[in-house]
């Protein structure tokens, strides 16, 4: 284990029910590790395991196999005295709809321990200070989802765990969690948080882990990732006389067409002898570039067709 890891997980395994027909391997031997100071995103279509994961780290889901650490602690003594320096949100906070916001931010500093000073600063971080006296109950979604990241900041935690921080938020509520996320990133906080909208993660993550039916498929930093295999974005005139020469293009390893040109993977990211070889086939080339490949590619890649139906939250 690397000293500044924040959680690191081996081989950590969950699965609900015995084992049978009916049971369902929600967590399947996921290894991942997560260095102080990153933003990490936890991506994987619904049903992928995500929130069994966070509850494990939570400490709310048992593991079946497997192991884990936060902020270093592994034993079960260890790992409450850690928590207590993780701010953590499962999807659905448990405020009262009748009381205020400060309000219900104060029973939760009484709950975790936390300085009640904390409360109204935590509400200046995520824009609530104007609404703090408002019911619960009357704030729209986004700042429902802002109060319950507000809860999570009261211990002024070094490592903050999100489940699905945007789910269910129109676009201007997604742009405030996400600088509210910004903001925090910038203080030096660590944040894992899940998400399946792909986009979200690729905006404010620095590093990504990509589940799918409780493995993960890939996971490293989001550009890596997202360039994924070496290629090039062609142009030429008579297409299909340029889909014949690639076929023949010996450091070729495949060419599709694509919306904007045709799309060719390569053994070696040398452009130009990619170019002369086409022009000694004849083929002059109008456009030729290295094609970035965006997250949105390989995430549809590595989990197309199997979101599995929604269902235990
Ligand atoms: N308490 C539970 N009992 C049985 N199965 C569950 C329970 N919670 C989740 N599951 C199942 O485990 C799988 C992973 O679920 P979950 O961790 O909620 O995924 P995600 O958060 O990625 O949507 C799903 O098939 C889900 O139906
Ligand atoms: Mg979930």
């Amino acid at each position: 284990m690397t000293s500044d890891s924040v959680i690191e997980t081996f081989e950590l395994t969950k699965r609900y029910g015995r084992r049978g027909a009916r049971s369902v391997l929600a967590v399947d031997g996921v290894s991942l590790s997560v260095e102080r100071g990153q933003v990490f995103g936890f991506l994987g279509p619904n049903g992928s395991g995500k929130t069994t994961t966070i509850g494990m780290l939570a400490g709310v889901v048992r593991p079946t196999a497997g192991s884990f650490s936060l902020l270093g602690a592994t034993g079960p003594r260890e790992l409450v005295a850690a928590r207590a320096r993780v701010g953590a949100t499962l999807e659905t906070p448990n405020f009262y709809p009748y009381l205020s916001g400060r309000d219900n931010l104060r029973i939760a500093t009484a709950i975790k321990g936390a300085d009640r000073a904390r409360v109204d600063e935590c509400l200046e971080l995520v824009g609530l200070a104007d609404r703090a006296g408002h019911r619960f109950g009357s704030y729209s979604l986004g700042m429902k989802q802002r109060l319950s990241l507000a809860a999570t900041m009261l211990n002024d935690p070094e490592l903050v765990i999100l489940d699905e921080p945007a789910n269910g938020l129109d676009p201007q509520g997604m742009r405030e969690i996400r600088t509210i996320i910004r903001d925090l990133a910038g203080c030096g906080t660590t944040i894992f948080l899940s998400s399946h909208l792909l986009w979200e993660v690729e905006r404010i993550c620095s590093h990504v882990a990509i589940v799918r039916k409780g493995r993960i498929v890939a996971s490293g930093p989001v550009e890596e990732i997202a360039s994924g295999d070496i290629s090039a974005l062609v142009r030429a005139e008579d297409e299909m006389a340029l889909l014949e020469a690639l076929a023949g293009y010996p450091d070729g390893k495949g060419a599709q067409r694509g919306q904007e040109g045709v799309i060719v993977s390569l053994a070696s990211d040398d452009l130009a002898a990619l170019n002369r070889y086409l022009a000694g086939c004849g083929i002059h080339l109008s456009h030729l570039a290295r094609h970035r490949q965006s997250l949105e590619e390989v995430f549809v890649e590595l989990t197309a067709g199997d979101s599995r139906t929604e269902g235990g939250g």
